[in-house]
Parts: C-alpha cells; structure tokens; sequence
C-alpha cells in the first residue's frame, strides 16, 4: 500500500499535487512519500515482533541520508557494502550497533573505519577477508565480530543479475566449506564469530527459495553449536520482492510468520536486510515529455529522464508501469518510452500500451524509489535529479538537482595542457 493516488484527473503524493512540485523544483526528479516509507518499515518490523529482531534497511536500494534518518528514526538499523555507505548511515544518525556490513570486496581502510565506528558485525564473504579482518583488528588492539556469509546454492528464481545465492554467483562461502571456515575463524585471535549469514537475491516474489536457505542454515547452525561456536545472529538478508506490474509477492507478515515457524525457536537475534520492499513502491521517478514521433509502425514517447537517471528497465528488463500525472482523456497509443541518452538500450518502456502523450505532459513512472537513484550516473553529461520527499501537505527537496559545475567538480586540466592564462575551470 502506498499513498500516490489519482483524484479527479490530478495524482497526488500524500496531499500534495504531483504537478506543483514538478512545476516549482523541474522535472525530472525523483519522488518519495513519507507515510509510505514509515508504514511499509512499520508493517516489515511488525511482522518479526515475535522475535529479537533487527531490521538493518539496505542502503544500496535507496541511500539518501534523508530517507536513511526517516527509517533509523524508526528503530531501523543499516545494511551496508561500503566506505561510503557507512560514511551515510552515520551522517543519518544510525546506531552503530545496528549496523552490518557485507559485500565481497572490503578495503582495508574501509574495515578500518568500520571497526573503528563499531558496527555489529562484519558479514566475511571469503576466507582472505576473514585474514585481513583479524590482522586489521589485532593492529588496533579489537576484536571484529563476525558472521560467515554462508551461500546455501538456492535458486531464488529472479533475474540472473540480482541472484546471489547460487554456487555460480560471487558471493559468501559455500555452504559445505562454511563450517571449515568457521572453524578457522574460531582459532583467530582477533575475530569474534557471533553469526550467520545469507542473502539469495533479490526481488523474490515466492517464498520457497527463503524457506529453502532457512533449512540448509539450520543445519548448519545446530553443527557449529555442537562445536561450540556461538551463533547469536541469523541474518537472513534481504529480497523479498514488490509489485511492479503483476507480481502477487508474499505479504511481509508470510514471510515473517513462515520464518518464524521453522525458526523461532533457534534462539537467536534475527536480523533482516530489506531494501527493495521498505523503499520500492514509497518513490516514483516524474518526467516531462520532450517530444512525440512516429516512424514505420512505431511510436515513441521521448521523455527528459534517461538511462542514466533509472538504468533498471535498461539493465535487468525491468517493468516500471507509467501513468500521467495529469490524466485527460480515453486516447491510448502504442510507444516506446525512451530518454535522451545516445544509446538504443535508453528506455523506460518498450510497446506500452500508454494513454496518449503530448509533448510537455508529465508523466509518473512508479516503484521507483528502489535502486532508482542509487544507479543513477552523469552518462552523456547529465547532473543526477534532483530527489523530493513529501510529507503530509508539505515537501522537502532531500537531494538538490545537480548543476553543469558538478560535472566537472575535481576535474583538472593539467598544466601540459594549459594555455598560459592560468584560467580556471
Ligand atoms: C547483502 C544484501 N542485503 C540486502 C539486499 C537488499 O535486497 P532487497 O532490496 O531485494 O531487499 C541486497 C541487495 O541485493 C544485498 O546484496
């Protein structure tokens, strides 16, 4: 449920016009209800009340310091995978006990500056991490609290690229040599193992594959226990999906009420990873048509947000459904919805069937607000949009819209190159 509604020929975002906010801040930009942010990290969290629980939202779906504080001022912690994604959650106020960091390709300064920040625990995704970690920890006199990212070889059934948790993929350890890592982690001086870890993919929309890791991890937990290696934390990522077009995903309160009947016994501190299912469906991406045109037996719907401002259609074939902002009659037309970036693969949409579009009309490309702005690039020299967050009957801008000076902010034309005059970008 989300709160971007049509009203008599006018969409809303909570109570405000969508077409004002585009008609004070430019179009594009990227649009984010409030309400709907607290209500689906409410309902999320609401449904593991049963259990110790810890709900660490994902920062890579949607890392806007603004939309960060509104879920830590919920109670949420953070998921992260980066320098920079730590540097943001504690910008946004997160508890640093609340947050876990995974991702294959740590930097030694960034372990570092998360040991140093004293996060939860270190979610290690190979052995030589776990190596690094120690000997990064024995240096500054800690101890790094760990869980294994385990990769149980499920199939989460999704799109090849945002499945994770398969042999094939690069992340975590296999399952059957997780308990020998734990083992070697066990007899490092410098690392205190207290969980375990899993992430299958994302945009799961049943929940066998969910149930299926669950099981594989079990087993795994009952034999480290019996070697007395002490299982605090099962975190079980995140993935559950949304619905885009069609899909009919499992409600929050399934998932929760699935996991916990198979594992609310265990013991443990559950930690969920949700990105995707808390942000999705509370943002939108509004755009303003450029221009229309037809040629052979095809339209098109040239519209001023590209590739590079929401690259998912482009990159996984992913559905957006687009709707005017400004419904006005039954005309409906066949058309591509395409940018202006200099690439055949720039599109939002491929043989829609779209109400029919005039040069100047907005439209409201929906479930944008999950690894919308996050992939967003400056390709063929675009500033990245502006983002807007509604409230009630007000709204805030919580990103500015990116000026020409930022495209070329730390560039240097070195002195070879110069032309005497000592003029500066
Ligand atoms: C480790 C990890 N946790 C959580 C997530 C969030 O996934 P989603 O947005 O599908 O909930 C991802 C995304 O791929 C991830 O890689």
């Amino acid at each position: 449920m989300n709160f971007f509604h049509v009203h008599e020929n006018e969409m809303w975002c909570e109570e405000v016009p969508v077409r004002r906010i585009a008609e004070d801040v430019g179009t594009p930009f990227y649009l984010y209800s409030y309400r709907t942010l607290k209500r689906h990290y409410q309902v999320f969290d609401e449904a593991f009340r049963q259990v110790p629980h810890i709900v660490c939202f994902s920062a890579k779906a949607n890392s806007n310091v603004a939309i960060l504080r509104t879920l830590i001022s919920e109670g949420g912690g953070i998921d992260i995978v980066s320098g920079g994604e730590l540097f943001r959650a504690l910008k946004a106020g997160a508890d640093p006990r609340k947050i876990v960091y995974s991702g294959v390709g740590k930097r030694e300064e960034e372990i570092v500056s998360a040991l140093d920040a004293g996060i939860l625990m270190f979610n290690i995704e190979s052995f030589q991490e776990l190596e690094v970690i120690d000997r990064i920890a024995g240096g500054m006199g800690k101890k790094a609290p760990i869980a294994i990212r385990v990769n149980p070889d499920v199939d989460p059934m999704t799109h090849p690229h945002i499945s994770t948790g398969l042999k094939e993929n690069k992340f975590g350890i296999n399952i059957e040599k997780s308990l020998d890592t734990y083992r070697k982690a066990s007899s490092l001086k410098h690392i205190d193992i207290i969980g375990v870890d899993c992430h299958i993919g994302s945009q799961i929309t049943d929940i066998t594959p969910f149930l299926d890791a669950l099981e594989r991890l079990k087993k795994l937990i009952t034999l480290l226990r019996q070697e007395g290696i002490p299982v605090h934390y099962l975190d079980l990522g995140g993935g559950l999906g949304i619905t885009y077009n069609l899909e009919t995903p499992p409600h929050p309160s399934d998932y929760a009420g699935a996991i916990i009947e198979r594992a609310g016994d265990l013991g443990v501190t559950f930690i969920l990873e949700p990105g995707r299912v808390i942000v999705g469906n509370a943002g939108i991406l509004v755009t303003r048509v450029l221009y229309t045109k037809s040629h052979e037996d095809k339209n098109f719907i040239i519209i001023d947000a590209g590739m590079n401002d929401l690259i998912r259609p482009s990159l996984y074939g992913s559905y957006h459904f687009i709707q005017p902002v400004s419904p006005r009659g039954d005309g409906k037309v066949q058309a591509d919805v395409v940018g202006p970036i200099c690439e055949s693969g720039d599109f939002l949409a491929k043989k829609r069937i779209l109400p029919d579009a005039r040069r100047g009309d907005l439209l409201a490309v929906m479930s944008a607000g999950a690894y919308g702005f996050t992939m967003a690039s400056n390709y063929n020299s675009r500033p990245r949009i502006a983002e807007v967050l509604v409230r009630d009957g007000g709204y805030f801008v919580i990103r500015d819209r990116e000026a020409y000076r930022d495209l070329v902010r730390g560039e240097h034309i070195p002195d070879f190159l110069a032309d005497g005059t000592g003029k500066k970008l």
